[in-house]
């Protein structure tokens, strides 16, 4: 049977101490709801002493929750454990995690102490929050970087004095994965009663290396790790819940398993992306934009083939619907038409190659074709069968002008010279298109879109024309000029209205 790692998240401890990321009470218990459901063990909700809304949102949560233990932080000093104990008066079950530093560094530069009054301070805390609650967790403060011989001392020590869970924390992120799976290596063959407590993971991402120590920490004997979703936290951040999480899924020989519903964590990353406004860097191992995005036209045709070829975690296991092809210049046909058949548009054997050319064109002035380009380009194929086609176009229209265009088409063949004007130069063209060729149908939507913080942006556009008998047909066009792009996806959608409908319009009108 596999061990059970238990998941101690801090997204609104640690992950909420970075600037800009502060949450107000009811977005943290957006927040810890959805951390329920996903499956987390502990929620550290904040640390109560520290100002007035931290107090409340320990107590909202606590009311809020049922499932998980609800963990107040504290320093080792009275005050602030009678205080993380009245914020959890309602949880359902609770924790307090006290500690101090255990560094050198940190007992002689910050705490201006010595090694055995730092010890008999930890020890005291511990006695002090063991009156309060049952569950208490003791943090040694820069683990990382302390002497393992007084650290395994102190633990020793507060496990005697009651606590039931041991954090080793990696404050500065200083530690290489080997450092620190010997540390709770060493730890867990040295501590006396280390049988009785949980020797827990907290590790700082300084040096990029918060998971892998995570990993190790567990490998050697860790049972509970903790973590933030995304990642996120001081300075360079916490280690990421679903790093670790994954890793654990994915390499089941380490038999660990944990309670996290991992449908849930892209779900939960997004949603504490948006209310912290902190945005998931693209290439973010597990739920960044690109972590399941092929652009090489090899992956893509060897993820189409099968997907374990070039994916090593089904998307669908992180709630992520499916793994995106990213179709640029390097794509290949087999991957443009698996795009478009998502979009709806089987082609022939033939059709594809036609079509692909086109692809390339655009593929070549633009980095990435999403979606709707492939619409807008799908529009362009169309138009080269289309019944009606713009030739020429030009508008005049200025302040104290009335606007004027003048439209130069093709109808089947047929040249057509047509001049209007309007209250714009959209509309004059429009006007002017309308008085040769359609009254049978009306705009039931435009919408414009320009991309870019240049000029040269490129203008979409998407038009939506509906018939007499109400049915929708959608028009797509992309140009730099957004007067042109207005007129070809108008003439898209006209187009896509059927041959029938044109002859009839053209024997009516023409
Ligand atoms: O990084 C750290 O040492 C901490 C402790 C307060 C647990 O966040
Ligand atoms: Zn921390």
């Amino acid at each position: 049977m596999a061990d059970q790692l238990y998941i101690f998240d801090t997204t609104l401890r640690d992950g909420e101490q970075v600037p800009g990321c502060k949450l107000n009470t009811e977005e943290k218990i957006v927040v810890a709801k959805a951390l329920e459901a996903l499956g987390v063990d502990v929620i550290e909700a904040g640390f109560p002493i520290s100002s007035p809304g931290d107090f409340n949102s320990v107590r909202e949560l606590s009311k809020a929750t049922s499932r998980p233990i609800i963990c107040a932080l504290t320093r080792a000093v009275e005050k602030d454990i009678e205080v993380a104990a009245d914020a959890l008066k309602y949880a359902k079950r609770k924790r307090i995690h006290t500690g101090i530093g255990t560094s050198f560094l940190h007992i002689h530069h910050k705490l201006m102490s010595t090694e055995e009054k730092v010890l008999e301070r930890a020890v005291n805390a511990v006695k002090y929050a063991k009156k309060y609650v049952e569950e208490v967790e003791f943090y040694a403060e820069d683990a990382g970087r302390s002497d393992n011989e007084y650290l395994a001392r102190v633990v020793e020590a507060v496990i005697a004095a009651g606590a039931t869970v041991i954090n080793i924390p990696d404050t500065t992120g200083y530690c290489l994965p080997e450092m620190y799976g010997a540390k709770i290596k060493y730890l867990m063959e040295h501590v006396k009663g280390i049988e009785k407590a949980i020797l827990s993971t907290h590790c700082h991402n300084d040096l990029g290396m918060a998971t892998a120590n995570s990993i190790m920490g567990v490998i050697n004997g860790a049972r509970q790790v903790e973590v933030t979703m995304n990642g996120i936290g001081e300075r360079a951040g916490n280690t990421s819940l679903e790093e670790v999480v994954m890793t654990f899924k994915s390499h089941k020989a380490l038999n660990i398993e944990t309670n996290i519903n991992t449908k849930n964590i892209y779900q939960t990353s997004r949603l504490v992306s948006n209310l912290m406004n902190m945005p998931v860097q693209p290439n973010k191992a597990i739920v960044g934009r690109n972590a399941f995005a092929h652009s090489s036209g090899i992956h893509q045709d060897g993820v189409l083939k099968l997907r374990e070829n070039y994916e090593i975690i089904d998307p669908v296991e992180v709630g992520v619907e499916e793994s995106s092809i990213l179709l640029s210049a390097r794509s290949g046909r087999a991957a443009l038409r698996h795009r478009l058949s998502i979009l709806g548009y089987v082609l022939e054997e033939e059709k594809i190659d036609e079509v692909y050319e086109h692809f390339l064109k655009l593929a070549d002035s633009q980095k990435e074709i999403s979606d709707e380009d492939l619409e807008n380009l799908m529009g362009k194929v169309h138009r080269d069968k289309e019944h009606v086609k713009l030739d020429f176009l030009k508008v005049t229209s200025g302040k104290g002008l009335v606007p004027n265009a003048v439209v130069h088409l093709d109808v089947l063949g047929e040249k057509i010279e047509v001049s209007e004007t309007g209250v714009g130069g959209i509309d004059a063209a429009l006007n002017a298109i309308r008085s040769v060729i359609n009254k049978n149908e009306f705009i039931d939507e435009i919408l414009i879109q320009a991309f870019s913080r240049t000029t040269l942006a490129l203008g979409k556009v998407h038009v939506q024309l509906k018939n007499q008998a109400g049915k929708m047909f959608h028009g797509f066009a992309a140009h730099q000029d957004l007067i042109t792009a207005s007129i070809e996806a108008y003439l898209d959608a006209v187009n896509k209205m059927g041959s029938i409908e044109l002859k009839k319009i053209k024997e009516k009108e023409l």
